[in-house]
């Protein structure tokens, strides 16, 4: 085991906060993480897995021990009249795996192009962009117990997914490792360029026949377009979750601000847009000296450079309380904090 000890936590989030690990290592494999539960150095520490740390924000040292998950591979399982199954490591960044997909001609997932991080976050909060979520093509994942050390199956039932949201996320919260993830992707593609700029951008592309390939390139473009580049200004893209709201709010809400950008839901209740609520209420662009939210997207807040994660965390509750006032909704953080 290669482990690090008393190290930066820097290189590992996509924040780029400058925190200290007690200790850091790398799992490749189940057999590596079940070394590592069982090694009694950790005993007494808490325990953290990471993939690509781009949905968390470190706000003090961490007194415990990281696990990078790198758990590789991507295997077509088998294939039916209309679906190919197709297994992919937990550490397999997500992009990747996407394009491995978009490649072959395996559809559903190319709305969700260019979302940073790996394979075994995704279920965690179950990603989502222009109109789809990965439980669309979820099939089924496996997940170590970090208690009995037994690999265990969880069918789409089991996982109780929602908005950015999952049972591993709350319930289970801490007591598994996803190990790796199977999906259920389409022979025929079902397109969906309904969502957004897509249809838009196609056309700006000069697209005539759509395919695959041609819907990732487009949700790459916009995304480019709209998102900080995290290589380039720290950021975990949405700090917030876009709120659902009841029927009354919705009516106070346009009822004063009657450019609100509210969506119907099935369930009779509205998606309120968090980014149109926090730009109304003035922070869109905001800089405190090398923290802010970003010029482009408000729901976005950025390191411009040497930030202290706590200072990003004062900041969102600034934006949390203000919203709360001005409007009477209450945002939810979607980052993790640490
Ligand atoms: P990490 O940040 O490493 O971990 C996130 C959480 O999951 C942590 O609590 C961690 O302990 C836990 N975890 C990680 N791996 C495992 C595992 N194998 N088993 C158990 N627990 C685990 N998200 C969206 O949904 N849609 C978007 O459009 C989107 N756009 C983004 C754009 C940018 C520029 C950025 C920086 C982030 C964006 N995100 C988006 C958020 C983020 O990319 C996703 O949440 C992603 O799935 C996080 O993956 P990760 O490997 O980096 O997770
Ligand atoms: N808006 C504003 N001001 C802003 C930002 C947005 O008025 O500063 C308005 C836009 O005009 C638009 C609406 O809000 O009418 C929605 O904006 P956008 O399409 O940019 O999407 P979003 O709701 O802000 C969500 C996800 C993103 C995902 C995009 C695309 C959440 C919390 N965020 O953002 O996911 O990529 O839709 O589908 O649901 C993430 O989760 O980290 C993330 C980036």
């Amino acid at each position: 085991m290669n482990l690090l000890e008393n190290i930066s936590v820097k290189s590992y989030n996509t924040f780029g906060i400058d925190v200290s690990t007690r200790f850091l290592t790398e799992a490749h494999s189940v057999d590596d993480l079940k070394e590592i539960i069982e090694d009694r150095r950790f005993a007494a520490v808490p325990m953290m897995i990471l993939g690509g740390g781009s949905n968390v924000l470190f706000t003090e040292n961490y007194f415990g021990l990281i696990v990078l998950n790198r758990l590789h591979g991507i295997s077509l399982e088998r294939e039916d009249e209309n679906h190919y199954y197709v297994k992919a490591g937990a550490g397999e960044n997500w992009h990747a795996f996407v394009m491995w997909c978009v490649e072959r001609n395996y559809a559903g997932l190319e709305n969700l192009s260019l979302i940073p991080g790996c394979v075994g976050a995704s279920p965690m909060q179950n990603i989502g962009a222009y109109g789809v979520e990965m439980k669309d093509h979820f099939h089924h994942l496996e997940a170590l117990n970090t208690e009995t050390l037994e690999t265990e199956r969880f069918e789409f039932g089991d996982c109780r997914f929602g908005y950015r949201e999952s049972v591993f996320k709350r319930e289970l919260k801490g007591q598994y490792i996803i190990t790796s993830v199977t999906f259920r992707l389409d022979k025929q593609p079902k397109f969906r360029t309904d969502y957004g700029a897509i249809a838009q951008e196609l056309e700006a592309m000069g697209v005539k026949d759509l395919s695959i390939r041609a819907v990732s390139d487009a949700v790459i473009r916009i995304r480019r377009s709209k998102l900080p580049d995290p290589q380039v200004l720290g950021n975990a893209g949405s700090f917030f979750k876009n709120p659902e709201i009841t029927e009354e709010q919705k009516i106070q809400l346009l009822a004063m601000h009657p450019d609100a950008v509210v969506y119907p839901l099935e369930n009779g209740n509205y998606k309120a847009a968090a980014g149109w609520l926090i730009e109304k209420a003035g922070w869109k662009g905001k800089r405190i000296a090398n923290y802010g939210v970003h010029e482009k997207q408000a729901l976005v807040l950025v390191n411009y450079g040497g930030a202290q994660g706590k200072e990003i965390f004062d900041l969102s509750s600034q934006i949390l309380d203000d919203v709360k006032s001005r409007f009477g909704i209450q945002l939810e953080r979607e980052v993790n904090i640490v």
